[in-house]
């Protein structure tokens, strides 16, 4: 099955009632015909549900979908895309060991490694992603993994995943991308040779705004590890949740398709308003990496970033000026979102980290949403235009 028939299609067993559309399992348990069946499932001699903390069937044809749509072995839900993350840090680290980090990270993902690992004796070096020559540099013979966003939120930076997992295989460390910004229908990491693989399913593959969720993919062999630690410290997925993430995968691949398009036109425009300073969009010719990210997504993503002409003051004047997109701490909706990360997301990062991976004061942020392309850019137009 190609990518949008599985993204529809897979879905588990039908009950009694022959539903059409997937069935919600929202049950805490599940019973057993006898104490012999019980013993055998506690056991592993047979299969079957016991604790929506270990599996549940809603959370099971997510994770199913979700493996089935990176090409990967298997899936672990998770609560949220940051717990997954915390998963796939801690379930592979110990004390003593390495990581080797890109600085283009999530605000939370680059606090939990430069503070709360540190705490628990794992110690981590920051690289510049788009110097592969340079991460040599950072390797230590305690360096366990690699960690790396692709695109970056919210700096849109590309990071090299064929040099990245070339880099990884030579110094036997585990390459660990968050695939967030791109979704499984642009880009999979797994085929660059990816070994664990994380998603906020919060952002596009929700798509809608409505609920938090995550996900860990890898190998069976690797995630077993992330089953075992979700397993015990509990941040499972809810299975309402994950019934809604399984409908939202049925319509990814046509949401994903608008939202590129309309990113695409957006940054085309942009570039050429002359309240706008520079785009960024990574299948925009001016992307510093445009010709990795043609290589490695078949589509640019629904977010852009672009610089207006002044500075904090004026970004913030904009936020102010919209009128239709939304003021939000959210991205990946179907409504376009627009944010300014220097007054906001990033307002406690000193100036000088943030520069180094593109937070400049003037920098505006969309989340380039489902509507239609004309009303997107006349709001930004005319914010643009009353920038006071
Ligand atoms: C790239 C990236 N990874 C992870 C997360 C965290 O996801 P969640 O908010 O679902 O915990 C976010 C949230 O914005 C993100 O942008």
């Amino acid at each position: 099955m190609k990518f949008e028939t599985k993204a529809i299609r897979l879905q588990s067993g039908r009950s009694q009632h022959r539903e059409h559309s997937t069935p919600i399992h929202p049950s805490s348990s599940f019973v057993f015909e006898s104490a012999e069946q019980m013993q055998a499932i506690f056991a592993g001699t047979e299969q079957g549900n016991i604790y929506s903390r270990f599996t549940n069937p809603s959370v099971e044809e997510f994770q199913n979908k979700m493996a089935a749509l990176e090409e990967v072995e298997t899936c672990m839900a998770t609560a949220t895309g940051m717990s997954a993350i915390f998963t796939s840090l801690m379930a592979y680290l110990k004390q003593g060991d390495h990581l080797i980090a890109s600085r283009a990270l999530f605000g939370s993902s680059f606090q939990i490694i430069s503070s709360n690992l540190q705490e628990y004796g794992i110690s981590a070096s920051f690289v510049n992603p788009t110097l592969p020559d340079s991460w040599k540099d950072a390797l230590r013979p305690e360096t366990k993994m690699f960690y790396l966003e692709t695109p970056s939120n919210p700096g849109l930076e590309i990071v090299d995943l064929e040099l990245a997992s070339a880099f990884c295989k030579e110094h036997g460390v585990l390459l660990n991308v968050d695939n967030c910004f791109a979704t499984p229908y642009l880009q999979q990491p797994a085929k660059w040779g990816a070994d664990i693989i994380t998603h906020s399913a919060t952002k596009f593959i929700d798509g809608q705004g409505r609920v938090m969720g995550g996900a860990i993919l890898g190998s069976n062999e690797i995630i077993d590890k992330a089953f075992q630690f979700i397993r015990r410290t509990g941040p499972s997925l809810s299975p309402f949740n994950a019934w809604i993430l399984s409908k939202s995968l049925e319509t990814i691949a046509v949401r994903m398709d608008r939202h590129c398009s309309n990113a695409l036109a957006l940054a085309n425009w942009l570039a050429k308003h002359d309240k706008v300073v520079k785009v960024n969009y990574p299948f925009h010719e001016s992307h510093a990496q445009y010709n990795i990210a043609r290589k490695q997504m078949s589509k640019g993503g629904g977010i852009v970033t672009f610089e207006i002409k002044g500075g904090l003051e004026e970004g913030v004047s904009f936020l102010n000026n919209i009128k239709m997109l939304s003021l939000t701490a959210n991205l990946g909706d179907s409504r376009s979102i627009a944010s300014h990360p220097a007054s906001t997301t990033h307002l406690r990062v000193p100036e000088e980290d943030r520069l180094k991976v593109g937070i400049t004061n003037n920098l505006i942020r969309i989340s380039v949403g489902l509507e239609h392309i004309d009303d997107i850019q006349e709001d930004i137009d005319q914010s643009l235009n009353s920038i006071a």
